[in-house]
């Protein structure tokens, strides 16, 4: 095993130490939150502690019930007691990039709704200004995407739809929608290039996740960093 897969590994516990008994948790997508998944799958089998999962993705679902979590949603619970996801890249302010899996709308859905949010990542995932080293995903209905990709390039963007791998075309998320990935290269104002991105008719969200993080752990090779608001 890899250092890279040990320290997502030890992020995902650290956080599972936040979940007390009676909670409602949000599971995050993608590898690092797979971790977290199956950790407290763990706790629930072994410790017994009455803990319910509302999952941010398919793949988030999946994972969840092969690891015996009991499953909730937000009709049920509209507050969530804890939310812990994966990102992309994090600066010092703790804003995010995320997205990376395609999961972005209903993470940041899970996210806005929860009263703590704990996001677990690997030291490569630090930046000193977003967009430095990954491009903004934005869920776009398709029928609006040729629109909205004009419109990004006079934002200054340079976007690329999401193709996927094992089909062509397109990657469709879990909510029927494309993904365009935008090259706006480091952001200087990004509560400013949020707000114009979800101005625009047909965009859904965005993955720039501005003052949601309460914690964020970085793992490194040797230790972990928390980073808190
Ligand atoms: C999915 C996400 C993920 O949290 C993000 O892509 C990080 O994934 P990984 O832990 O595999 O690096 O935002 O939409």
């Amino acid at each position: 095993v890899s250092w890279l897969e040990k320290t997502k590994e030890t992020v995902a516990s650290e956080a599972v130490k936040h979940v007390k008994d009676g909670f409602i948790v949000g599971l995050g997508s993608g590898s690092t939150a797979a971790y977290a998944i199956k950790e407290l799958g763990r706790l629930i089998c072994q410790d017994k502690i009455q803990v319910k999962g509302i999952p941010s993705s398919s793949q988030a679902k999946k994972l969840a019930v092969n690891a015996g979590i009991p499953l909730t949603t937000l009709d049920e619970h509209p507050l969530i007691d804890l939310v812990i996801d994966g990102a992309d890249e994090v600066d010092k302010e703790l804003n995010m990039i995320k997205g990376g899996g395609g999961a972005l709308t209903r993470e940041k859905i899970i996210a806005s709704a929860s009263k703590q949010v704990v996001i677990i990542a690997d030291e490569k995932k630090f930046v000193e200004k977003l967009g430095s080293t990954f491009k903004v995903p934005i869920e776009v209905l398709d029928f609006a995407f040729v629109t909205v990709f004009k419109e990004i390039e006079d934002l200054g963007g340079l976007p690329v739809l999401r193709e996927g791998n094992g089909k062509v075309g397109p990657v469709v998320t879990d909510n029927g929608n494309y993904i365009i990935d935008v090259d706006f290269g480091p952001i200087n104002k990004i509560k400013d290039l949020n707000q114009e991105l979800k101005l625009l008719p047909g965009v859904i969200e965005t993955g720039l996740f501005i003052d949601l993080a309460d914690i964020v752990y970085l793992g490194k090779r040797d230790q972990i960093t928390k980073l808190e608001k």
